[in-house]
């Protein structure tokens, strides 16, 4: 079990409420992630600002291009201080090799995330770009692609956790996303999980965003959620 599983999402549109939201935010009890549209405003200044305030951020920009293209943006990434990046596993394994060159493995190398299939696409989208088996299939083999590639780990649901923890290992990473409270708004996520549930599945981290961020207290709902696993980490 993690120490500090908790990875909160930074979905804002610019520095300044960035910088005002983990400001709110204690560095021991959360990392961060930035995202396209925080990036995209902001850029690697904001990144430098977040580590700066003594964040380990999750560079989530998914990357998914030509392998060389990969491997330089990921070593760009690792040259901001990024504790975590990830990459499209669709890319295939010329592009999941390129990517893990650029990061560089081990000692203060950023740990290499892939993503499987996005949980927006089921089955019919699937078969509209020519996928064939169900989304669980696709995972699971993506997944296994990724950690040929030497990867760390991959995104997932926590519905898929229990099932890449089994077949993977309990060693491969596993991210999480659509975490919430028992008691909390589920907002547009339609599959949810606790956070005590998720890490009991076998998840690693847990990527929370509205929870904490709309939250009137920032700092409180962080602090509840770390309550609600400390007797687990
Ligand atoms: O606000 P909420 O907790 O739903 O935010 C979840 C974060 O995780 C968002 O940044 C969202 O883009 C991201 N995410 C997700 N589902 C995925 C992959 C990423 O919710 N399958």
């Amino acid at each position: 079990m993690q120490v500090n599983p908790v990875i909160v999402a930074l979905d804002v549109p610019d520095q300044a409420s960035a910088l005002a939201l983990a400001a709110r935010l204690d560095p021991d009890l959360c990392r961060v992630k930035v995202g396209k549209q925080l990036f995209t405003a902001a850029g690697p200044a904001c990144i430098e600002k977040l580590v700066g305030m003594g964040f380990e951020v999750f560079l989530d920009l998914k990357f998914h291009d030509i392998p060389t293209t990969v491997e330089l943006a990921c070593r760009a990434a690792a040259n901001l201080g990024v504790w975590m990046l990830n990459v499209h596993a669709l890319g295939g394994p010329d592009m999941l090799a390129a990517a893990r060159r650029g990061t560089g493995q081990g000692g203060s190398a950023p740990l290499l995330i892939g993503v499987t299939l996005l949980t927006s696409m089921n089955q019919s989208a699937m078969h509209a770009i020519g996928l064939s088996g169900t989304p669980e299939a696709a995972v699971l083999r993506l997944a296994g692609l990724t950690r040929e590639a030497g990867l760390d780990g991959v995104v997932c649901s926590a519905q898929e956790a229990s099932l890449l923890a089994r077949e993977l290992g309990r060693d491969f990473v596993l991210v999480t996303p659509g975490i919430r409270m028992a008691d909390g708004e589920q907002h547009d996520q339609s599959r949810v999980m606790t956070p005590e549930a998720a890490l009991r599945a076998g998840s690693h981290y847990l990527v929370i965003g509205r929870p904490v961020t709309h939250a009137a207290d920032p700092a409180a709902a962080l602090r509840v959620i770390r309550h609600s696993i400390d007797n687990m980490i």
